[in-house]
């Protein structure tokens, strides 16, 4: 099938125009974390945006290798406007992140199988994973803040700082680093 002709163009365009959108979300919501104290948070949201800009630039690169007629790729999509404070957001973007790791990316790498372009449903389906993960993690940060144990916990954890590696197996993180004096927000909260 030829390029310009699929339904893989128009998937491709819609995955790239919605991945710049998820970042410039994170960026935000990232910021939104660093304003409200939450330095570790802050870092996470900008990995997962510093990951989805890979992703574009990946979708953007096979576009350019693909659509030989260069020419704009019209497209009609519906593109998630979200609160960007972090708190409410974090379950949002969870919600977000397993829509398109579990619906959308899978549906979008059955079409470009079906068309015959191998290279593309591989990345879709790659693409799919990560966003499976982010929704994991999101939905775990979610839930630490719903139920009040982001820094304290029932069960004995591994605090650690993420500035200076001072690390304690405690119920509750610190106040305050006892090494380098920075705030509860830079604790890593500790994976299940
Ligand atoms: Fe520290």
């Amino acid at each position: 099938m030829e390029f310009s002709q699929s339904k893989t163009k128009e998937c491709l365009a819609r995955a790239f125009a919605g991945i710049c959108q998820d970042g410039a979300r994170y960026q935000f919501i990232s910021k939104s974390a660093l304003n409200e104290g939450y330095n570790y948070i802050a870092d996470q949201l900008k990995l997962i945006a510093k990951n989805k800009m890979a992703h574009a630039s990946v979708l953007y690169s096979l576009m350019l290798e693909k659509n030989e007629e260069n020419d704009n790729v019209n497209i009609e999509a519906g593109y998630p406007f979200e609160s960007q404070l972090m708190q409410t957001s974090l379950r949002s973007s969870s919600d977000i992140e397993r829509n398109e790791g579990k619906n959308i990316f899978p549906h979008f790498a059955k079409i470009a199988q079906d068309e015959g372009f191998d290279d593309i449903a591989e990345t879709f389906s790659l693409i799919s994973e990560v966003n499976l993960r982010n929704s994991e993690k999101l939905s775990f940060l979610a839930g630490k803040f719903d139920d009040g144990t982001l820094y304290n916990d029932d069960k004995i954890n591994t605090w650690t700082c993420s500035n200076c590696g001072h690390s304690e197996e405690k119920k509750e993180a610190w106040e305050k680093c006892p090494l380098c004096s920075y705030p509860q927000g830079y604790v890593i909260i500790p994976d299940e």
